[in-house]
């Protein structure tokens, strides 16, 4: 049942405060400011990698997970689209644990790469929405996103509840292994504890962004930059896009527009950048003087700060609230949802169920 909405997917979009809320609270504890002790079948102090496979939007939540494994846990991560990690055969440390994440839970890439580090021998773990699928069952131990059945084929509140999800693991390996103390691990699970309600803020930029969305809608390409946990989210604004608007997009790293991709640049290319103001807000910034002096239209996602501190002429600047920069990724995300989504209601595609995509992918 869709509601007052339109379609399943605004709807999962509007869903993300309230699954967000229930999924961090599954994993940290707000009163204690603690993240909850988990059953693990191995120790996060003990190993020296953290494998993670998936697939598409599962994927891009992955490579945001290895920022936060990295920088919080000091845990380096390896991580693979499935369909690359099943065949490349690299060698598996004995000491390593794998993380697979899955919304269905049924990928069938993402299922072969569990069963190939099955017979590794490491602990499988796996992040799933369903928690009656094979990779479920075939895990040694599961983390459940609470995000209720997700309908439209775009991810949308399976993907902010798989990074509610790592950024609660991160804190947890983390303290474990020594690299953050009580207070800081207080801090951030407080931090965390916020996402809910800037997350419903943002939902009320809903009339600004469906503005620029009817701009969008008449436009070939689209690029999306951003840098560091923003980068895989401007790739993931460009898959969503693709999807269902069938609008050609790329995601790249700001720092990567000048190895290739501003050669695309003019006065028809929208650019849209995630840059909330943070340490790296003023590299940021020099990659959109150059995308502006091609005269590329750029489309700027950031915070009060941000806002005020470029000068530049934006076609739109989109203006979120201040916040903690663990959760970036997660409140980021929503205008990117909804800016792909918009844009797929002005081009009348058939937004829930876009055309060559299944829910789920059980092919190879
Ligand atoms: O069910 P899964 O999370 O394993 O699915 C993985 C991808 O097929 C999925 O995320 C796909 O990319 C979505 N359509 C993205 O919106």
């Amino acid at each position: 049942d869709k509601g007052n909405f339109h379609h399943f997917m605004q709807k999962e979009i509007h869903e993300q405060p309230e699954v967000i809320s229930h999924t961090l609270a599954n994993y940290l504890d707000f009163t204690t400011g603690t993240a909850k002790p988990i059953e693990l079948p191995f120790d996060f102090a003990k190993i020296d990698r953290l494998s993670i496979s998936a697939c598409g939007t599962a994927y891009l939540a992955g490579l945001i997970g290895k920022y936060w494994f990295e920088r919080l846990a000091r845990l380096p991560v390896d991580i693979d689209v499935a369909s690359e990690f099943r065949y490349r055969e690299m060698p598996i440390s004995p000491d390593s644990a794998a993380l697979f994440i899955s919304q269905s839970g049924e990928t069938a890439d993402t299922l072969a790469s569990l069963r190939y580090c099955r017979k590794a021998g490491v602990p499988i773990t796996a992040i799933v929405n369903v928690r009656e699928s094979t990779i479920a069952r075939e895990s040694d131990a599961i983390f459940p996103t609470l995000a209720g059945p997700e309908i439209g084929v775009a991810s949308t509140k399976a993907f902010t509840c798989q990074l509610a999800v790592l950024a609660s693991l991160a804190v947890r390996a983390a303290r474990a292994r020594g690299h953050v103390d009580a207070k800081q691990e207080q801090a951030l699970v407080r931090q965390l504890s916020e996402t809910p309600r800037i997350a419903s803020q943002v939902l009320k930029l809903a009339e600004q962004i469906e503005k620029v969305s009817r701009q969008l809608a008449k436009v070939k390409n689209v690029l999306y930059l951003g840098r560091d946990t923003n980068y895989p989210l401007a790739m993931e604004g460009a898959l969503k896009l693709k999807e269902i608007s069938y609008i050609h997009a790329e995601g790249y790293a700001a720092g990567e527009l000048k190895h290739g991709p501003i050669a695309l640049i003019d006065e028809k290319m929208p650019v849209i950048v995630i840059a909330p103001h943070d340490r790296i807000f003023e590299k940021t910034v020099s990659n959109m003087q150059e995308v502006a002096a091609r005269g590329g239209k750029i489309i700027l996602i950031t915070d009060q700060k941000g806002a005020a501190q470029t000068s530049l002429q934006t076609m739109e600047t989109i203006v979120l609230p201040d916040v903690p920069e663990i959760i970036t990724p997660i409140v980021y995300a929503l205008p990117i949802q909804m800016l792909a989504y918009y844009t797929a209601v002005f081009m009348g595609t058939d937004v829930d169920q876009p055309r060559n995509l299944a829910k789920s992918v059980t092919v190879e």
